[in-house]
Formats: C-alpha cells, structure tokens, sequence
C-alpha cells in the first residue's frame, strides 16, 4: 500500500464517511440534510433535488459495531478487500491494473463516482447493453469483463458472494427498487460542449493528470504495486468499458479528477480531457466480431454510438482496429453477451 493513494483516498472518503447514522437513506428535504450532503455541496456538487433519494452508505467501522453475524462480517470484509485490492486476481479474473476502486472512488462510497450500493437495490432489472435481465452478480461480471478487461468470478463463487455481499451491506437501509432518481448515481455528466478539441485536452492532460498518470497514460505501477492507474493502453479497461463514452469519461473528470481537487476544471476543460484520454489505444472490447466494422455496426446502436471506436484516430489510424487484448491475450474467451434468456416466457 502506498501513502499517496492512502493520504488522497480518505480525502475522498471524509466526504462520505462522515456520518453520524450509518446506512440512512432519506428524503431530501433541507432540514434534514445529511452531513456527508452538506460536505458535498460546500465542494460545489449540486444538493439533492426534493424527491430525490439521498442514501449514505455505512463504512467497514459501521460493519464491526454492527450485530450481523461474525461469518457474515467476514465475508463482507472479504468484499471489501477484493473490491479495493482487486489486483489479488490478476491473472485470473483481473488482466489490467486497476482495482474496482480505481473508478469508484471512496471505495465504492462516493457519490458522483458511480457508488454501487445503487446497483443492489435497482437490480435484478433489465440492461440495454446486455438486452435481458441483469441480477447483481451478473451487473459486477460487466465490470469484470470490460473495466478490469478480465473475467468474471463464477457466479455463486466465493469471491462472487463477497462482492455481492460488499454492495448489499453500503446498500443497508435504502428502499429496494425506489421509486425516486438516486441522489449522486454513476457519473453525471455536463453538456457536451458544441465544438471539442483534441489539442487542447492534449495540453490540458499534460498540465493536470500526467504528473499521476503519465504522459503516456500507462500510470504508475511501481515494484508490482498498484500506484495510479491507467487511463488508456494494455494496463487499462478495454473498448467495451462504459467509461470509453465520452459522456462519462467527462462525468468522471468532471466529478472526480485531479484527485483531490474535483469540479476544478471547467466542462469544456472535462470534455476536452475525456475526448483526448479516449482518442488513445486500449485493449479489445471483448464483443469483437474480427472485424471492427462489424463491431461497430452491431453494437453501435447501444454503446458505440458513444465512443470513438472504429472512428479515425489522431493518427490517421481507425481506433480499436485491431486484435489486441492486452495482457489477457485471445485464450480467454469473450465474455458470453446478449445470452438468450426466458425464451419460453417471451414465446407465450
Ligand atoms: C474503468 C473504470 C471502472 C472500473 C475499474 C470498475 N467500474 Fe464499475 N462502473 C464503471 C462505470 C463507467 C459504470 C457505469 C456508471 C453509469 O452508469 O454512469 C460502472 C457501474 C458499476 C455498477 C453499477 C452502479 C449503478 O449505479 O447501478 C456496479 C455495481 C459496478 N460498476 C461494480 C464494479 C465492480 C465490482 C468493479 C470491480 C470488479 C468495477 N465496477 C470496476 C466503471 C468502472
Ligand atoms: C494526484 C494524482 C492524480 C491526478 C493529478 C489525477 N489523477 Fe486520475 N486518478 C488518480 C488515482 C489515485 C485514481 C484511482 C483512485 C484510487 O485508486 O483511489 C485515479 C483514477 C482515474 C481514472 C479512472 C481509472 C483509469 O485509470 O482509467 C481516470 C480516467 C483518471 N483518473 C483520469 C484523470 C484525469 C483526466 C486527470 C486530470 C484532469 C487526473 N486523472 C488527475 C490520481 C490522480
């Protein structure tokens, strides 16, 4: 573990963690905002709109004062520790340098950092990426298989329950399936701005994240330790992840980065960025036909349509034309997309 992401991350986490009632979730009114909310707006995030579903997550301290079963704890802790050193499957399910926590930033607490207690009380329900019916584990495999460029644990594993049981346990105390919008879900986004340049996010890159992440954007992974992530090439997420649309790439920087210093750039500033980082190489999205056309063309309509895959890249070259899988090479299957299911319901 190093002292730079442990010293910046709980910059982060203070903003969530400073609960005083873990695992609230409550209607947002003024007078009973939540101090974690109070912290966010002060930074400059918009505060909840009425109607809207304000949850704080509890922390792993809440986890340990809880009377959940001591078995129970354990594999939440277990969870957690996968989550936010997901590293420990390299090789296996993980074939890039990122963690779950690379993305959503507070471990997986922070709101306008995509926090995934959201997932556990929204699914099982239907994903236009996959076009059925997602559960938890399945929405989790998804991130696998495209952010990490990996493979997921099998489903009902015990690394599999972890995971599920992590989301379920920041879920504690939000209404299953609510009816209201989710105050801070995914990485909301500005407007894109009408013209977006290259150069500019270029130069921008180099005077705001490079320190961190490298010119190059290969980060920083130093004696076989995680220290800041990749933003594009072999070590980062394949063209199938859904930080590769540009809209959320820009949520993201936006919402999130430099570290430490977030809604510090302005949204042309964010969407320059984010088209510039996306404009660079990465590894295959695992749904490649053999032919990034063909690619282009069937999944187009329901992501692609968003990214710049396929399209000419700053060099000339069609972005993603290639057979490049990273470190995960061709010998691990595509993760199985748009698998038929409840054929014999949808026939009556
Ligand atoms: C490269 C960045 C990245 C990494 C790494 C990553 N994710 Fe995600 N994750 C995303 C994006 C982007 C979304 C979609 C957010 C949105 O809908 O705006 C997402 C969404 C999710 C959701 C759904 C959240 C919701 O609001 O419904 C869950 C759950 C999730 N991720 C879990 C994981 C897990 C578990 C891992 C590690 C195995 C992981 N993610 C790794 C980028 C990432
Ligand atoms: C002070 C160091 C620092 C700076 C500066 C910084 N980042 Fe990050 N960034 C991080 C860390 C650390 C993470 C992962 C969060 C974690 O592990 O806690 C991250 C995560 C990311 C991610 C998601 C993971 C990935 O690699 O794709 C992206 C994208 C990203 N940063 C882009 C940027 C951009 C764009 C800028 C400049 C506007 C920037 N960062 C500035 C440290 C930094």
């Amino acid at each position: 573990m190093n002292h730079f992401r442990t010293n910046l991350g709980r910059t982060t986490l203070a903003v969530a963690g400073a609960t005083v009632v873990a695992g609230v979730s409550l209607a947002a009114f003024a007078e009973t905002r939540h101090p974690a909310v109070e912290t966010l707006v002060e930074m400059g995030y918009p505060a909840p709109q009425e109607g809207e579903l304000v949850h704080i997550p509890p922390t792993m301290a809440d986890l340990e004062a809880s009377d959940l079963h001591p078995e129970t704890k354990q594999v939440i802790r277990r969870g957690y520790d996968l989550f936010t050193n997901t590293q420990q499957l390299r090789g296996e399910n993980v074939f890039n340098d990122m963690n779950c926590s690379s993305c959503h930033l507070g471990e997986g607490r922070q709101p306008f950092s995509a926090p995934v207690w959201a997932a556990a009380v929204t699914l099982p329900n239907y994903r236009g990426k996959n076009d059925h019916v997602n559960n938890l584990e399945e929405r989790i495999a998804g991130c696998f298989a495209y952010s990490m460029n990996g493979t997921p644990p099998e489903y009902g594993s015990d690394d599999m329950l972890a995971l599920t049981a992590y989301h379920q346990w920041l879920a504690k105390g939000a209404p299953m399936y609510p009816d209201q919008p989710i105050y801070g879900r995914g990485f909301p986004h500005p407007d894109r701005p009408e013209e977006l340049s290259y150069e500019n996010g270029q130069a921008l890159y180099a005077e705001n994240c490079a320190v961190c992440h490298s010119e190059d954007g290969s980060g920083l992974y130093q004696d076989g330790e995680y220290v800041f992530p990749a933003p594009w090439g072999d070590g980062s997420n394949n063209w199938g992840a859904g930080i590769v649309r540009l809209f959320t790439a820009a949520g993201f920087i936006k919402n999130n980065m430099p570290l430490g210093q977030p809604l510090s750039l302005s949204d042309q500033e964010a969407w320059d960025i984010a088209y510039y980082m996306n404009s660079q190489e990465r590894p295959q999205d695992p749904r490649y036909t053999g032919d990034v056309a063909e690619t282009l063309e069937r999944f187009g309509p329901t992501f692609h349509r968003h990214s710049l895959y396929g399209q000419e890249g700053p060099n000339g070259d069609i972005l993603a034309d290639h057979a490049n899988w990273g470190e995960k090479g061709d010998e691990v299957k595509p993760w199985n997309v748009g698998q038929p299911r409840f054929e014999e319901l949808k026939a009556q």
